[in-house]
Parts: C-alpha cells; structure tokens; sequence
C-alpha cells in the first residue's frame, strides 16, 4: 500500500476541531497518508480578498482528494463589511468557497448518507398504532446535484437592459413582473442540463442497484416548476425503464417530501434532487438521524476529484472554547466515505464499526447527544469534548 497524500481544508470555525480529531483517527485506524493543508474559508477572504486562493486550488488539483472542515458563508454585503481596509476599494463580491470549489472542479455529484446509529438517543422517534414509541430505523441516501440549479450564480438586481428585455420576451415575465420597475426585480436563476441531471439520476440509480435499495425518489417539484423539475422527472423515468427495471422510481415534491419523512422516514432509501431540495432534504433527514453532528457527505466529479465534508456549519461560537465540544462523528464519517472512494473500506469499516461501538455503548457522548444546549459547562456536566469522543473511537478500533 502506497502512502497516499490527502489535502486538508480545516476552513472555519469548528472545521479544524473536527478535521484533527478525524486525522488522529484515521492515523489510528492504520490509513498511511501525507496530509497538506490548504487555505480555504473566511479568514483568507479578510485578509485576501479572496476565501479560496489559487495555491489552494492548484493543490487540489495536484492531489485530487481532500477533507474538508466547514465553512462560514455569509451574505455579501456581511462579508464586504470585514473586508481589510485596504480591499475594501477593490470591488470585491465574497461567494461561498465551498460552492466555488463545487464549481470549479465540477463535484456535481454529492452524496450523503443518513442512517441512524442503535442507541444514538438523538433517533426520530412517532407514537405507534399501539400508542407505544417507535423507532423507525432511517437509512435514506441523498443524491444532490451539486453544481447547478439555484446555486448555479446566475443571477441579478436591477439586471441590465439587454438582460432585463430578453426577459420581457417571456409572455409570464411579461404579464406577472412587466409592470414593476426593472430597479424592484431581483432574478436567481435555476438552470438544469441534461448531462449533469444524466450524471445525478444515473449515480443514484447505480447506488440503489449496487446496494440493494428497491426504490430510488426522485424529490423535486414537477407539477409547478415544469421545466428543471420536468425535465429531471422525464429524464428519470426513460432511465429506470430503460436500465433499472428492478427498482422502482418513486416522484415525490419537495414540499410533501418534507412532511412524509417525519411520518414514514423508514420508507425512503435513495432519494435523488437538484441542488436547493436536495441540500434541503439532505438536512430534514439529518434531522431524524441526531442532527448535524452525524451527517456526512462526498462530492465527486467525473475527473476523479473528490470532497469529502460534513454536512453541519463552521458553529463559529464554538470555535473558540479552550476546549472543543463539537461531535466530530460527522467528520469522522465523511473520511469513512474518502476511504471508500479510494478503495480503502477495510479501514472505513473497522472505523465505521468503531463509531457504531461507542455510540451503541453510550458512556462517552458528546454535548448534542447528552441533549444539552452548548457551552463551555457542558464538559463538566459530562459531555464528551471532540477530543474524547475520538480517543473512545480509537479505543474501539
Ligand atoms: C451544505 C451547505 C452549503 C450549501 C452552504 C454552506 C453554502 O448548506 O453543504 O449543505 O448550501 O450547499
Ligand atoms: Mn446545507
């Protein structure tokens, strides 16, 4: 086995808690890697005027597999505010890194898991039939495509007027918005192409197969927005009949989907969206396995460059406590994913295994499982720091 060499983007705020603790698990758990440190996140924007330099990039490029922490986006006129003074002429727009990275190196295709641990006192729990509690187990896969849609950056204030006339050259732009002052219309729009839906839909579908799932969902909103979603839907429906005759193609809209997975979660396995719904249902549904703390996710391009992320935030609050309290499973998680991706799963199961081990023993628990609302107290009140919880996961390995 060769040494490998994996990019680390710690980001901000509680992203470089989680990333050392994940690094000193996987080090434990045997994985042979050459960690590089790439710059990425707030911190570089302050001072750069740019929060995902080009050294960062060319690193990625270079090594192709990265960790990633998390990340603060705030809104642009927040982010002009802590510019450097000296930047602060330049006309410099902040946009997401993380977003900008998606689209730089194509990650269109995101993935993210969410199924809920035995003994994890965070679980989605209902009132059964019987008036008892129930348990569903929540073992749903989210494939979101990652590159396009709302998030694709297409979009405009008072647009021009070229811009603005074209619009009025749609019959529904003209009759609903004609009449507003082009200065009162802000447009965000939302592009789908086939090849990038092709990818996402196909993805999903060989995951069912490959795992066994007897349905994959696509969750969108055909019935209203009759061309992205439309156009998905028909785009899955040819696929499955042409290629996955075992599995079934389930259409739910986003709206009812949010309702339904608090009322059956157990029925879902893959799900499938465009970017917003699937970002939005990728965190319902990590609401149901414990939250944040235990979601993960990859992002993947059809070159072989991949992500590997928690779902949650930087929770800047929490980053500078003397002693971390953040759960790092969904951190820990995200690197099981790289393992497979490299084809290392003998390492992400042991550590998988691990994880599900102290979590089903529950003696170390960090503050969210403890259901204690966070603060530097919370350790004495005996939560588990970051450090601990990884330290009862390598204990398990
Ligand atoms: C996520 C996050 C990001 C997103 C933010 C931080 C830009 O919510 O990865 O789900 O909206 O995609
Ligand atoms: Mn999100």
């Amino acid at each position: 086995m060769s040494k490998r060499t994996i990019v680390a983007m710690p980001g901000d705020g509680i992203g470089k808690a989680v990333l050392e603790e994940t690094i000193r698990v996987l080090d434990a758990a045997g994985f042979d890697a050459e960690y590089v440190e790439g710059d990425i996140g707030w911190e570089f924007w302050k001072s750069e005027g740019n929060p995902l330099p080009q050294r960062t990039v060319d690193l990625l490029a270079k090594h192709k597999v990265a960790l990633f922490g998390a990340i603060t986006s705030k809104p642009k006129d927040e982010a002009f505010e802590e510019l450097s003074d000296e930047l602060k002429e330049k006309g410099l727009v902040y946009s997401s890194p993380i977003v900008g990275l998606r689209q730089h190196f194509g990650l269109d295709i995101c993935v993210r898991p969410t199924k809920s641990y035995l003994g994890n006192p965070l679980n989605f729990i209902r009132r059964g039939a019987d008036g008892g509690v129930e348990e569903p187990p929540v073992d749903a896969v989210i494939f979101r495509q990652n590159t396009e849609g709302l998030y694709g950056g297409v979009e405009w204030s008072n647009p021009d007027d070229k811009v603005y006339e074209a619009f009025l050259t749609h019959p529904k732009f003209k009759k609903n918005f004609g009449s507003t002052p082009k200065e009162e219309v802000s447009i965000s729009t939302r592009i789908f192409t086939k090849n990038a839906t092709e990818r996402i839909l196909r993805a999903a579908f060989n995951h069912a197969k490959e795992y066994g799932y007897n349905s994959v969902t696509l969750c969108e909103k055909p019935n209203v927005i009759r061309e992205t979603s439309g156009m998905m839907y028909k785009m899955a429906l040819k696929m499955q009949a042409a290629d996955y005759p075992n599995i079934e193609l389930w259409n739910t809209n986003i709206d009812a989907q949010m309702m339904w997975l608090t009322k059956n979660p157990e029925n879902y396995g893959v799900i499938v969206a465009g970017n917003m719904f699937g970002d939005i249902i990728s965190d319902g549904f990590a609401g149901l396995i414990g939250g944040l703390g235990f979601a993960c996710s990859a992002q993947m391009s059809a070159e072989g460059i991949a992500v590997f992320e928690p779902t949650h935030g930087s929770a800047p609050k929490y980053a500078d406590y003397d002693t971390s309290i953040v759960n790092p499973i969904a951190m820990i998680e995200s690197a099981c994913m790289m393992l497979d991706y490299i084809d290392e799963k003998a390492i992400s199961t042991k550590i998988r295994k691990a994880v599900a081990d102290v979590i089903e023993e529950g003696t170390v628990r960090t503050y969210d499982m403890m259901k204690m609302s966070g603060r530097p107290d919370v350790i004495e009140k005996g939560a588990a720091s970051t450090t601990q919880m990884a330290d009862a996961i390598i204990a398990k390995l």
